[in-house]
Protein backbone atom coordinates (compact mmCIF):
# COMPACT_ATOMS: atom_id res chain seq x y z
CA UNK A 1 0.00 0.00 0.00
CA UNK A 2 1.09 3.90 -0.49
CA UNK A 3 1.06 5.38 2.70
CA UNK A 4 2.04 9.15 4.63
CA UNK A 5 5.06 8.80 6.89
CA UNK A 6 5.87 10.58 9.96
CA UNK A 7 9.24 9.52 10.92
CA UNK A 8 10.21 12.35 13.18
CA UNK A 9 8.43 14.59 14.82
CA UNK A 10 8.95 17.80 13.12
CA UNK A 11 7.62 20.31 10.21
CA UNK A 12 4.63 19.11 8.27
CA UNK A 13 6.86 19.69 4.97
CA UNK A 14 8.79 16.29 6.42
CA UNK A 15 5.81 13.88 5.76
CA UNK A 16 7.02 11.14 2.90
CA UNK A 17 4.74 9.28 0.92
CA UNK A 18 5.98 5.72 0.70
CA UNK A 19 5.18 1.80 -0.02
CA UNK A 20 4.82 -0.48 2.73
CA UNK A 21 3.64 -4.24 3.06
CA UNK A 22 -0.41 -4.44 2.75
CA UNK A 23 -1.92 -4.71 6.53
CA UNK A 24 -3.53 -7.88 6.87
CA UNK A 25 -6.52 -7.31 9.73
CA UNK A 26 -6.48 -9.36 13.19
CA UNK A 27 -8.35 -10.46 15.73
CA UNK A 28 -11.69 -7.68 15.65
CA UNK A 29 -10.11 -5.82 13.05
CA UNK A 30 -11.66 -4.82 9.67
CA UNK A 31 -9.34 -4.13 6.76
CA UNK A 32 -10.79 -1.23 4.23
CA UNK A 33 -10.09 0.38 0.72
CA UNK A 34 -10.73 4.28 1.83
CA UNK A 35 -12.98 6.31 -0.82
CA UNK A 36 -12.13 9.22 1.26
CA UNK A 37 -9.94 10.26 4.19
CA UNK A 38 -10.46 13.29 6.25
CA UNK A 39 -7.60 15.53 6.69
CA UNK A 40 -7.64 17.72 10.43
CA UNK A 41 -5.80 20.47 12.12
CA UNK A 42 -5.00 17.98 15.06
CA UNK A 43 -3.39 15.80 12.47
CA UNK A 44 -0.71 18.58 11.97
CA UNK A 45 -0.05 19.66 15.46
CA UNK A 46 0.78 15.49 16.30
CA UNK A 47 3.45 15.49 13.33
CA UNK A 48 5.04 18.43 14.79
CA UNK A 49 4.82 16.63 17.94
CA UNK A 50 2.87 19.66 19.16
CA UNK A 51 -0.48 17.68 19.94
CA UNK A 52 -1.52 16.18 23.75
CA UNK A 53 -0.74 12.67 22.56
CA UNK A 54 2.79 11.40 20.89
CA UNK A 55 2.31 8.22 19.31
CA UNK A 56 5.40 6.04 18.78
CA UNK A 57 7.82 6.97 15.79
CA UNK A 58 7.20 6.02 12.56
CA UNK A 59 3.54 6.57 12.28
CA UNK A 60 1.10 7.06 9.55
CA UNK A 61 -1.05 10.27 10.60
CA UNK A 62 -4.70 10.51 9.75
CA UNK A 63 -7.98 9.74 12.31
CA UNK A 64 -10.95 9.61 9.58
CA UNK A 65 -11.40 7.31 6.79
CA UNK A 66 -14.49 5.94 4.64
CA UNK A 67 -14.90 3.58 2.18
CA UNK A 68 -15.81 -0.50 1.93
CA UNK A 69 -14.55 -3.20 3.75
CA UNK A 70 -12.23 -5.63 1.91
CA UNK A 71 -11.23 -8.06 4.83
CA UNK A 72 -12.58 -8.98 8.44
CA UNK A 73 -10.53 -10.35 10.61
CA UNK A 74 -11.31 -13.60 13.21
CA UNK A 75 -14.52 -12.56 15.95
CA UNK A 76 -16.04 -9.53 13.68
CA UNK A 77 -19.28 -10.00 13.74
CA UNK A 78 -20.84 -6.35 12.40
CA UNK A 79 -19.24 -5.94 9.13
CA UNK A 80 -18.43 -8.24 5.93
CA UNK A 81 -16.53 -7.38 2.97
CA UNK A 82 -18.75 -4.95 0.40
CA UNK A 83 -19.78 -3.08 3.41
CA UNK A 84 -19.75 0.85 3.49
CA UNK A 85 -18.37 2.02 6.50
CA UNK A 86 -16.95 5.05 8.36
CA UNK A 87 -14.07 5.05 10.89
CA UNK A 88 -12.27 6.97 13.76
CA UNK A 89 -8.92 6.03 14.54
CA UNK A 90 -6.21 7.34 16.46
CA UNK A 91 -3.46 7.16 13.68
CA UNK A 92 -3.21 5.32 10.16
CA UNK A 93 -6.14 7.07 7.89
CA UNK A 94 -3.21 8.22 5.31
CA UNK A 95 -3.19 5.46 3.60
CA UNK A 96 -4.84 3.73 0.43
CA UNK A 97 -5.27 0.79 3.09
CA UNK A 98 -7.07 0.85 6.32
CA UNK A 99 -7.01 -1.50 9.70
CA UNK A 100 -9.76 -0.78 12.08
CA UNK A 101 -10.93 -1.99 15.26
CA UNK A 102 -14.74 -3.17 14.12
CA UNK A 103 -15.67 -1.17 17.39
CA UNK A 104 -14.28 2.20 15.65
CA UNK A 105 -16.32 1.93 12.59
CA UNK A 106 -19.54 2.94 11.85
CA UNK A 107 -21.67 1.45 9.11
CA UNK A 108 -22.46 4.29 6.37
CA UNK A 109 -25.89 4.83 4.71
CA UNK A 110 -25.85 4.59 0.60
CA UNK A 111 -27.04 8.04 0.70
CA UNK A 112 -23.83 9.43 2.20
CA UNK A 113 -20.56 10.53 0.36
CA UNK A 114 -17.51 9.13 1.84
CA UNK A 115 -15.89 12.71 2.22
CA UNK A 116 -19.02 14.57 3.89
CA UNK A 117 -18.82 10.99 6.57
CA UNK A 118 -14.96 12.27 7.44
CA UNK A 119 -16.23 15.52 7.72
CA UNK A 120 -19.02 14.52 10.48
CA UNK A 121 -16.26 12.63 12.84
CA UNK A 122 -13.76 15.16 14.29
CA UNK A 123 -14.90 18.41 12.60
CA UNK A 124 -18.99 18.09 12.88
CA UNK A 125 -18.79 15.55 15.47
CA UNK A 126 -16.35 18.35 18.09
CA UNK A 127 -19.04 21.18 17.11
CA UNK A 128 -22.56 19.10 17.77
CA UNK A 129 -21.05 17.81 21.06
CA UNK A 130 -19.64 21.18 22.04
CA UNK A 131 -23.30 22.66 21.18
CA UNK A 132 -25.26 19.31 22.97
CA UNK A 133 -23.05 17.83 25.48
CA UNK A 134 -20.87 20.47 27.06
CA UNK A 135 -23.53 23.70 26.34
CA UNK A 136 -27.22 22.33 26.18
CA UNK A 137 -27.81 25.26 23.32
CA UNK A 138 -31.37 25.88 23.47
CA UNK A 139 -33.49 27.25 20.66
CA UNK A 140 -33.99 31.04 20.49
CA UNK A 141 -30.44 31.42 21.68
CA UNK A 142 -27.34 33.48 20.15
CA UNK A 143 -24.35 31.37 19.37
CA UNK A 144 -21.55 32.93 18.56
CA UNK A 145 -18.92 31.07 16.45
CA UNK A 146 -14.97 32.01 15.56
CA UNK A 147 -13.23 30.44 13.00
CA UNK A 148 -16.59 30.60 11.27
CA UNK A 149 -15.54 29.14 7.62
CA UNK A 150 -13.07 26.35 9.18
CA UNK A 151 -14.33 23.31 9.81
CA UNK A 152 -15.06 22.92 13.57
CA UNK A 153 -16.85 26.41 12.81
CA UNK A 154 -18.86 25.63 9.72
CA UNK A 155 -20.12 22.86 11.60
CA UNK A 156 -21.32 24.81 14.65
CA UNK A 157 -22.70 27.32 12.17
CA UNK A 158 -24.98 24.33 10.76
CA UNK A 159 -25.68 22.52 13.56
CA UNK A 160 -26.47 25.43 15.91
CA UNK A 161 -28.93 26.45 13.25
CA UNK A 162 -30.39 22.96 12.83
CA UNK A 163 -30.64 23.13 16.98
CA UNK A 164 -32.67 26.39 16.41
CA UNK A 165 -30.05 29.18 17.37
CA UNK A 166 -29.77 32.37 15.99
CA UNK A 167 -26.31 32.08 14.81
CA UNK A 168 -22.95 35.18 14.43
CA UNK A 169 -20.38 34.08 12.07
CA UNK A 170 -16.95 35.34 12.61
CA UNK A 171 -13.81 35.39 9.95
CA UNK A 172 -10.98 36.87 8.92
CA UNK A 173 -11.56 37.44 5.28
CA UNK A 174 -14.72 38.57 3.19
CA UNK A 175 -14.96 35.55 1.16
CA UNK A 176 -14.75 33.44 4.19
CA UNK A 177 -17.80 35.56 5.28
CA UNK A 178 -19.82 34.51 2.22
CA UNK A 179 -18.67 30.92 3.42
CA UNK A 180 -20.17 31.40 7.11
CA UNK A 181 -23.64 33.09 5.16
CA UNK A 182 -24.07 30.30 3.02
CA UNK A 183 -24.04 27.49 5.95
CA UNK A 184 -26.37 29.11 7.55
CA UNK A 185 -25.05 32.09 9.79
CA UNK A 186 -27.81 34.55 10.29
CA UNK A 187 -25.13 37.37 10.33
CA UNK A 188 -21.46 37.19 9.65
CA UNK A 189 -18.91 39.61 10.47
CA UNK A 190 -14.91 40.31 11.41
CA UNK A 191 -12.44 40.81 14.06
CA UNK A 192 -11.66 44.56 13.64
CA UNK A 193 -14.71 45.22 16.00
CA UNK A 194 -15.60 42.71 17.76
CA UNK A 195 -16.95 44.08 20.89
CA UNK A 196 -19.08 46.53 19.54
CA UNK A 197 -20.38 44.51 16.61
CA UNK A 198 -21.34 41.86 19.36
CA UNK A 199 -22.99 44.49 21.26
CA UNK A 200 -25.12 45.89 18.78
CA UNK A 201 -26.32 42.63 17.23
CA UNK A 202 -26.92 41.30 20.83
CA UNK A 203 -28.54 45.02 21.93
CA UNK A 204 -26.15 45.13 24.86
CA UNK A 205 -27.26 41.84 25.66
CA UNK A 206 -23.95 39.38 25.13
CA UNK A 207 -24.06 36.26 23.43
CA UNK A 208 -25.36 33.03 25.12
CA UNK A 209 -23.10 30.22 23.68
CA UNK A 210 -19.88 31.08 22.63
CA UNK A 211 -18.17 28.22 20.41
CA UNK A 212 -14.02 29.40 20.08
CA UNK A 213 -11.90 27.21 18.26
CA UNK A 214 -9.37 30.17 17.68
CA UNK A 215 -8.48 31.48 21.14
CA UNK A 216 -5.81 34.60 21.17
CA UNK A 217 -7.19 38.30 21.66
CA UNK A 218 -10.72 36.98 20.38
CA UNK A 219 -11.40 35.14 23.60
CA UNK A 220 -10.68 38.09 25.57
CA UNK A 221 -12.99 39.97 23.62
CA UNK A 222 -16.00 36.84 24.16
CA UNK A 223 -15.18 36.54 27.74
CA UNK A 224 -16.46 40.68 28.41
CA UNK A 225 -19.39 39.97 25.68
CA UNK A 226 -21.34 37.08 27.42
CA UNK A 227 -24.61 37.02 28.24
CA UNK A 228 -26.02 36.37 31.91
CA UNK A 229 -26.41 31.96 32.26
CA UNK A 230 -23.79 32.11 28.71
CA UNK A 231 -21.27 29.81 28.21
CA UNK A 232 -18.26 29.95 26.75
CA UNK A 233 -16.78 26.89 24.83
CA UNK A 234 -13.23 26.24 24.76
CA UNK A 235 -12.68 24.61 21.67
CA UNK A 236 -9.05 24.76 19.99
CA UNK A 237 -6.47 27.44 19.74
CA UNK A 238 -6.23 27.96 15.71
CA UNK A 239 -4.05 31.48 16.69
CA UNK A 240 -1.23 29.65 18.13
CA UNK A 241 -2.32 31.59 21.39
CA UNK A 242 -3.61 29.80 24.60
CA UNK A 243 -5.61 32.66 26.37
CA UNK A 244 -6.07 33.62 29.89
CA UNK A 245 -8.62 34.66 31.43
CA UNK A 246 -9.45 36.98 34.58
CA UNK A 247 -11.97 35.08 36.62
CA UNK A 248 -13.72 37.78 37.79
CA UNK A 249 -15.59 37.92 34.74
CA UNK A 250 -17.35 34.84 35.19
CA UNK A 251 -18.51 36.13 38.12
CA UNK A 252 -19.58 39.43 37.66
CA UNK A 253 -21.21 38.22 34.40
CA UNK A 254 -22.27 35.25 35.76
CA UNK A 255 -21.41 32.90 32.48
CA UNK A 256 -19.34 29.59 32.39
CA UNK A 257 -16.17 28.56 30.83
CA UNK A 258 -16.71 25.26 29.63
CA UNK A 259 -14.37 23.15 28.10
CA UNK A 260 -14.57 20.99 24.68
CA UNK A 261 -12.52 17.35 24.36
CA UNK A 262 -14.34 15.56 21.66
CA UNK A 263 -11.34 12.83 21.30
CA UNK A 264 -11.95 12.17 24.93
CA UNK A 265 -15.61 12.35 24.69
CA UNK A 266 -15.53 9.62 22.18
CA UNK A 267 -13.89 6.97 24.69
CA UNK A 268 -15.26 7.88 27.95
CA UNK A 269 -18.74 8.39 26.53
CA UNK A 270 -19.13 5.89 23.27
CA UNK A 271 -22.62 5.18 23.81
CA UNK A 272 -23.54 8.81 23.56
CA UNK A 273 -20.69 9.09 21.10
CA UNK A 274 -22.36 6.64 18.69
CA UNK A 275 -25.78 8.33 19.72
CA UNK A 276 -24.09 12.05 18.26
CA UNK A 277 -22.74 10.19 14.88
CA UNK A 278 -26.31 8.21 14.42
CA UNK A 279 -28.08 12.19 14.81
CA UNK A 280 -25.51 13.75 12.19
CA UNK A 281 -25.80 10.95 9.87
CA UNK A 282 -29.70 11.42 10.19
CA UNK A 283 -29.52 15.12 9.42
CA UNK A 284 -27.25 14.77 6.43
CA UNK A 285 -29.79 12.52 4.33
CA UNK A 286 -32.98 14.81 5.78
CA UNK A 287 -30.55 17.73 4.41
CA UNK A 288 -31.07 19.53 7.51
CA UNK A 289 -26.68 19.99 7.56
CA UNK A 290 -24.72 19.75 4.33
CA UNK A 291 -20.93 19.86 4.84
CA UNK A 292 -18.89 21.01 2.39
CA UNK A 293 -16.09 19.47 1.37
CA UNK A 294 -13.96 22.19 -0.54
CA UNK A 295 -11.00 19.84 -1.78
CA UNK A 296 -10.32 16.50 -2.89
CA UNK A 297 -6.66 15.84 -3.31
CA UNK A 298 -4.95 12.72 -3.95
CA UNK A 299 -2.33 11.33 -1.14
CA UNK A 300 0.66 12.64 -2.58
CA UNK A 301 -0.69 16.29 -1.71
CA UNK A 302 -1.40 15.21 1.99
CA UNK A 303 1.72 17.74 3.59
CA UNK A 304 0.38 20.47 1.22
CA UNK A 305 -3.14 20.34 2.69
CA UNK A 306 -1.85 20.05 6.24
CA UNK A 307 0.04 23.19 5.56
CA UNK A 308 -2.67 24.92 4.07
CA UNK A 309 -4.70 24.20 7.02
CA UNK A 310 -2.17 25.57 9.51
CA UNK A 311 -1.83 28.61 7.38
CA UNK A 312 -5.54 29.86 7.86
CA UNK A 313 -5.75 29.00 3.84
CA UNK A 314 -8.67 26.45 3.19
CA UNK A 315 -12.63 26.78 3.77
CA UNK A 316 -14.29 23.64 4.85
CA UNK A 317 -13.69 19.87 5.25
CA UNK A 318 -10.13 18.83 3.16
CA UNK A 319 -10.18 15.27 2.10
CA UNK A 320 -7.34 13.28 0.24
CA UNK A 321 -8.86 10.62 -2.10
CA UNK A 322 -6.27 7.76 -2.81
N1 LIG B 1 -11.46 20.42 21.39
C1 LIG B 1 -11.58 19.48 20.50
O1 LIG B 1 -12.06 18.38 20.78
C2 LIG B 1 -11.15 19.77 19.09
C3 LIG B 1 -11.55 18.95 18.03
C4 LIG B 1 -11.19 19.30 16.71
C5 LIG B 1 -10.38 20.43 16.50
N2 LIG B 1 -9.96 21.16 17.59
C6 LIG B 1 -9.12 22.36 17.41
O2 LIG B 1 -9.93 23.40 16.92
C7 LIG B 1 -9.13 24.28 16.14
C8 LIG B 1 -9.79 24.51 14.80
O3 LIG B 1 -9.96 23.28 14.10
P1 LIG B 1 -10.69 23.31 12.68
O4 LIG B 1 -10.79 21.90 12.24
O5 LIG B 1 -11.90 24.15 12.73
O6 LIG B 1 -9.55 24.06 11.82
P2 LIG B 1 -9.70 24.93 10.46
O7 LIG B 1 -10.67 24.31 9.55
O8 LIG B 1 -8.31 25.14 9.99
O9 LIG B 1 -10.30 26.33 10.98
C9 LIG B 1 -9.60 27.13 11.92
C10 LIG B 1 -9.99 28.58 11.73
O10 LIG B 1 -9.28 29.32 12.70
C11 LIG B 1 -9.04 30.62 12.20
N3 LIG B 1 -7.69 31.09 12.55
C12 LIG B 1 -7.40 32.21 13.21
N4 LIG B 1 -6.09 32.37 13.37
C13 LIG B 1 -5.51 31.32 12.74
C14 LIG B 1 -4.15 30.94 12.55
N5 LIG B 1 -3.12 31.67 13.03
N6 LIG B 1 -3.90 29.80 11.85
C15 LIG B 1 -4.92 29.03 11.39
N7 LIG B 1 -6.24 29.36 11.56
C16 LIG B 1 -6.52 30.50 12.23
C17 LIG B 1 -9.23 30.58 10.68
O11 LIG B 1 -10.32 31.41 10.34
P3 LIG B 1 -10.15 33.01 10.17
O12 LIG B 1 -9.06 33.22 9.14
O13 LIG B 1 -11.49 33.46 9.72
O14 LIG B 1 -9.78 33.54 11.51
C18 LIG B 1 -9.60 29.13 10.38
O15 LIG B 1 -10.68 29.06 9.48
C19 LIG B 1 -7.74 23.65 16.05
O16 LIG B 1 -6.93 24.25 17.02
C20 LIG B 1 -7.99 22.19 16.42
O17 LIG B 1 -6.86 21.56 16.98
C21 LIG B 1 -10.34 20.87 18.85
Amino acid sequence: MRAVVCEAYGPIADLKVEDLPDPSPGPGEILIAPEAIGVNYPDGLLVQGLYQARPALPFVPGMEAAGRVLEVGPGVTHFGPGDRVAVLLDTGAYATRVLAPETSAFALPDGIEAGVACALLCGYGTAHHALKQRAALRPGETLLVLGASGLTGLGAIEIGRAMGARVIAVASTKDKRRVALEAGAHEAIGYQDLRADLKRLTEGRGVDVAFDPVGGEAFDTLARSMAWNGRLLVVGFASGTIPSLPVNLALVKGFSVVGVFWGAFTRKQPAAFAANVETLFAWVAEGRIRPLVSERLPLARAADALARIHARGTVGKLVLVP
